[in-house]
């Protein structure tokens, strides 16, 4: 049984993030996205809050559950019994960032491979800060999150008024 994680800050989750957890939940058996609690990072959203949407978001998915950790990655990769890390990658901004880490964790654990997915096009823009920077001045960030996540973002900037 091939059990990967797919980690990551999700602060918050957006529509790219999804579409790597749809994609990859299908190459593995069990997928457990990882959410980063890491309190130097200044997150937006708690890791509850975080923890929380990406629960809603999967739960359709039958093969998919969500976690939080903290340490070293391939600590937590081991502790669960997963053996596949998997990555998006947008542009090739990110390669040299990802390969640093890919290859790091490599060096820690020979065992745990690191698989990258290409994002979707047309999210290949798209990144959770970004994100952040539009709803803190009230912009349409529709294209970029879910539903759900919409209205907690803008009650994280004190913005009311919008259609939901
Ligand atoms: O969504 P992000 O912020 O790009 O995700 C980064 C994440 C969570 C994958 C990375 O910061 C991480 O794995 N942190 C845990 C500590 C660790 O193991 N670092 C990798 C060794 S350099």
């Amino acid at each position: 049984m091939k059990k990967a994680i797919y980690p990551g800050s999700f602060d918050p989750v957006t529509k790219g993030h999804l579409d790597v957890i749809e994609r990859s939940s299908r190459l593995v058996d069990e997928l457990v996205v990882g959410v980063l609690n890491n309190s130097a990072k200044n997150a937006l959203f708690s890791v509850h809050e975080r923890v929380n949407m990406l629960k809603e978001l999967t739960a359709h998915f039958p093969n998919v559950t969500v976690d939080a950790f903290d340490g070293l990655l391939v600590d937590y990769a081991k502790k669960i019994g997963a053996v596949i890390i998997v990555r998006g990658l947008r542009a090739v901004t990110d390669f040299e960032y990802e390969l640093q880490i890919a290859q790091t964790n490599h060096e820690i654990d020979t065992e745990i491979e690191t698989i990258f997915l290409t994002t979707r096009l047309e999210y290949a823009y798209l990144s959770s800060t970004i994100v952040k920077e539009v709803a803190s001045y009230g912009g349409d960030i529709s294209h970029f999150v879910p539903q759900q996540v919409i209205a907690r973002l803008y009650a994280k900037y004190g913005i009311e008024g919008f259609d939901q």
